[in-house]
């Protein structure tokens, strides 16, 4: 059927977009909304890595929310299933993926950063050494893939940096269940919104990225593809006064606030003997399982 998507397709028009081999990415994704996909899931995962080539990263949200539901929670890396669609619970079970260690914000990686990525996540889902602060430092694109705006995760980033009002810090008693099947203590802090929480703008933030020309848009089948760098969301949005980021800061301070940020201050406090200005050690205190050599 002509109007059918195949790997070969998508791989070109993921190219057309600007994906280029070599790249990290952070992928969302809806599969319905590209319209028929031969071989399905697994044929834009295919074509993602096509794309990358050896020398890339393919990441994803493997979220796993039902636990937020739970007064007892145990996560299972190796079984939870991913929340987050289709083309994620095909990364997940690929033969060499990486997964993080999170109660509800674990993510899979596939690639040459694969286990750079996930090796660490730390008790809060934005950890200074964690999965989504990698993707800073390693440059990494965002695609959203039949997904608006709201479903950016990384942009959460801002909201903990600039300390908005309407989330705040707990614990969560949890669990993580080991390879080999013993379960021990998963140290949990979630970031979640409080009754002043009339929902984010992650929209509105997806659109100021689109007004500076940093977002490239274009189609993969029937689905408005979005692509842009972590980097640039991080340092535009956290600079102009928004309900995510209602603390401007230029970007000097933006960098030094996220040095300083509460959540890298409560891990060092919580979790690591660390009390030098590297933090970063300290953090490193969930080891990923492999699930799928
Ligand atoms: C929730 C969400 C995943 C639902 O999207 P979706 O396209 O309906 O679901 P999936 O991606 O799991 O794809 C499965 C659907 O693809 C469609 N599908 C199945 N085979 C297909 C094929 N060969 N070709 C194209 N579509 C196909 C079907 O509609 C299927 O739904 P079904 O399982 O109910 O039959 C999506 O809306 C979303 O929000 N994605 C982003 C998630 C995220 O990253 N969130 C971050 C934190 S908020």
């Amino acid at each position: 059927m002509e109007d059918t998507l195949t790997r070969t397709k998508i791989a070109a028009a993921l190219r057309a977009l600007g994906l280029a081999p070599g790249a990290a990415v952070f992928v969302h994704s809806a599969m319905s909304s590209m319209g028929h996909v031969a071989g399905g899931a697994a044929a834009v995962v295919d074509a993602l890595i096509d794309v990358l080539g050896p020398a890339g990263t393919l990441v994803v949200p493997t979220f796993t929310f039902i636990h937020g539901r739970s007064d007892n929670p145990v996560f299972d890396p190796a079984g939870d299933p991913s929340e987050m669609g289709r083309i994620t619970e095909e990364t997940r079970t690929r033969a060499g993926a990486r997964r993080s260690c999170h109660l509800l914000h674990s993510v899979a990686a596939l690639g040459v950063h694969a286990e750079e990525i996930a090796a660490f996540h730390g008790p809060s889902a934005w950890a200074a050494d964690g999965p989504f602060w990698k993707l800073h430092d390693l440059d990494a694109h965002i695609l959203l893939l039949g997904v608006p705006y709201l479903r950016c995760t990384y942009f959460h980033l801002l909201e903990q940096l600039v300390q908005v009002r309407y989330r705040s810090w707990r614990n969560v008693e949890a669990r993580v269940r080991e390879q080999d099947g013993s379960i021990r203590p998963l140290p949990t802090f979630v970031y979640s919104p409080g009754p002043s929480f009339v929902g984010n703008d992650f929209n509105k933030l997806g659109n100021l990225l689109e007004e500076r020309g940093l977002v490239r848009v274009g189609n993969v089948g029937n689905a408005v593809a979005r692509l842009f760098r972590a980097r640039d969301a991080f340092d535009l949005l956290g600079a102009i006064p928004t309900r995510s980021a209602p603390v401007p800061l230029d970007k000097r301070s933006l960098h030094a606030a996220a040095r300083r940020h509460p959540d890298r201050r409560t891990q060092q406090r919580k979790v690591g003997p660390g009390s030098g200005t590297d933090l970063r050690p300290a953090m490193r205190i969930a080891r990923a399982p492999k699930f799928a050599d």
